[in-house]
């Protein structure tokens, strides 16, 4: 039987000041996901590459399986699968690994069967994916399944609000190869901040929202970086992070923040031209210091996942 073949995009969650609850799919990475029913019941992995062999293969250990598998129940189907994944992604990269596999997954199990479910309603299957990994959060899965920019104000599909993606917005994003696992990302957070903490965390989140709609790039940057709770805590995991900040203002851009749990980190820029240059400046940050990177400009993907 012939496959279907999904991508879904790596995403950049949290936005510096927005943890667990903004997140952006971008252009030019991702996942690819081929699948095919089968008959019998039950979901095979059949394969996995691009990983180095790192990914579980127990399907129900692997978020490309468990979208699947979710999907079928969902859709009330009886049939089983035959899966296959081709990483684009990195692991442990702060770019949405888990979540692009299982979005891929998801959208190719569900066209498989003639599209029975919703894009939407695809949500709960990846959610489900996401959480033997990295907890029950959405801000990857919204927006490699949907595109664009994505304030998560919850877990069901309408309280995932689209947010303006400025034109102009360019992105030059470093990722450093230093493993972070999201789990132990999130085990260095505190777990109580104070009320002046609330306060700026809040204001800078809703700057932030605000500059996406005036498209104030210099503004967005600022609110960006204005996590005064998640970066501090996270830093002493994600190398070079001052040095990186340094070199975004030194190169034209206008602010560097954390992508998702990290070590990925993402710089704002108001042109193409501008974030290669913050790429390059990024690039020679890790070279200088012997950490072997990618380094890549992008903008957003306002379209998300889809069938190849
Ligand atoms: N919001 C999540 C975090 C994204 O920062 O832990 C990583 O999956």
């Amino acid at each position: 039987m012939s496959f279907v073949r999904a991508y879904a995009p790596a995403t950049i969650a949290n936005l510096g000041v927005g943890f667990d609850i903004l997140g952006m799919a971008i252009r030019g990475a991702g996942d690819v996901v081929d699948v095919a029913l089968r008959p019998d019941p039950g979901v095979n992995l059949l394969s996995v590459s691009g990983d180095d062999g790192r990914l579980p293969r127990e399907t129900e250990r692997n978020t490309a399986t468990v979208a699947a598998a979710a999907v079928l129940r969902l859709a009330g189907a009886d049939m089983g699968l035959d899966v296959h994944l081709l990483k684009g992604l990195p692991l442990n990269s702060g770019l949405g690994s888990s979540a692009a596999s299982a979005v891929a997954a998801a959208i190719a199990t569900n066209a498989c069967l003639g599209e029975p479910l919703q894009r939407e309603e695809l949500l709960p299957a990846c959610l489900e994916a996401e959480a033997i990994v990295s907890g029950w959060h959405a801000d990857n899965i919204a927006p490699s399944l949907l595109g664009g920019i994505r304030l998560i104000a919850g877990t069901e599909a309408d309280q995932i609000h689209e947010l303006p993606a400025p034109d102009q917005l360019h992105l030059a994003l470093v990722t450093p190869e230093v493993d972070v696992p999201t789990r132990l990302a999130r085990e260095v957070l505190p777990t109580h901040v104070t009320l002046a903490q609330m306060v700026a965390q809040t204001s800078a989140a809703a700057r932030l929202v605000a500059a996406l709609y005036t498209g104030d790039l210099a503004t967005l940057a600022q609110a960006m970086e204005a996590d005064g709770v998640v970066e501090p805590a996270r830093s002493s995991l994600m190398p070079k992070l001052p040095e990186a900040r340094l070199a975004t203002r030194g190169a034209g851009g206008l602010g560097l923040f954390i992508s998702g749990a990290g070590p990925t980190l993402c710089a704002v820029c108001e042109s193409e031209a501008l974030a290669r240059d913050v790429e390059a400046a990024l690039g020679a940050v890790y070279q200088e210091a012997g950490i072997p990177c990618q380094a890549r400009a992008t903008q957003v993907d306002p379209a998300g996942a889809r069938l190849l």
